[in-house]
């Protein structure tokens, strides 16, 4: 029996009233496992923002019911538990543009993440510099964001983002920003932290070429999640390891 880190039931999310009324979200269930990676995919306007913030728990639909591991945490609008430390302490967040912090060093910014849930000291120091190596930018860990290119950014963002160990990772586009080749290499990171440590990622992308990374492929239109029956073939070279082992005879 596998466990849903994240699962929600008949979302509904409406913005504005009357004449200017969106329905962003109309009885949208997903459910996403450990070591599970999830493509949310759809037109511009389609409601994928609107759903990553709502398993986010940055907004909260009006209708619907969310778990995180196992726990309710959401119903109809009602917050059942302290949101912001739930959010804090289990849920990492990639957005478009890394949004560091300018006068923090990258390092810097990777401890502001651990010590916001009171991690301090040399080990905090130790596990910030040990994530900023484990996404390739170690060597930079004492530079300022703008020193460092578009893709050495989104590594460090990616780096706060895990710096707690979050069960749940949340990704709103996080290569737009990026050439193809950096785009791969980030959704191959996503996909090395779910299966290494176990997370639940779900990841909002326009980028069709590299969905043969995902295990999962929801797809989004006017409010509406489907789940797509299977990832397309792959465009890229056959992979050595099985992507998702509960396929495996
Ligand atoms: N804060 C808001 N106020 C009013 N309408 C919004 C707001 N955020 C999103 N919308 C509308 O909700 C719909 C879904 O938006 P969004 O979730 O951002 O879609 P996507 O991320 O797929 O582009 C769109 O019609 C958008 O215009
Ligand atoms: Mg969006």
């Amino acid at each position: 029996m596998h466990h849903a880190v994240i699962r929600a039931e008949s979302l509904r999310k409406v913005y504005g009233e009357g004449d200017t009324e969106v329905v962003a979200l109309r009885d949208v269930s997903i459910s996403t496992e450990r070591g599970e990676v999830a493509a949310l995919l759809g037109p511009s306007g389609s409601g994928k923002s609107t759903l990553l913030t709502a398993l986010g728990l940055l907004n909260l639909p009006e209708r619907g019911r969310i778990w995180l591991a196992g726990r309710p945490v959401v119903a109809d609008g009602v917050a059942l538990t302290d949101l912001a430390a739930v959010r804090r302490s289990m849920i990492g967040f990639v957005f478009q543009k890394a949004n560091l912090i300018p006068f923090l060093t990258a390092r810097e910014n990777v401890l502001l993440a651990l010590q916001l849930n009171d991690r301090v000291g040399r080990s905090a120091g130790a596990r910030a510099q040990e994530l900023l190596g484990y996404l390739g930018v170690g060597g930079r860990a004492d530079h300022y964001p703008e020193q460092l290119s578009g893709g050495q950014q989104q590594r460090v963002a990616i780096a706060r983002a895990l710096a707690n160990r979050p069960p749940l990772i949340l990704a709103d586009e996080p290569t737009a920003a990026l050439d193809s080749h950096r785009g791969r290499d980030v959704m191959e990171l996503f996909k090395r932290i779910a299966h290494e440590q176990g997370a639940a990622v779900v990841v909002v992308t326009h980028d069709h070429r590299t969905l043969d990374v995902f295990d999962t492929i929801h797809e989004m239109e006017d409010g509406v999640l489907t789940r797509a029956a299977a990832p397309p073939p792959a465009h890229a070279p056959p992979r050595t390891a099985d992507p998702n082992p509960e396929a495996s005879p």
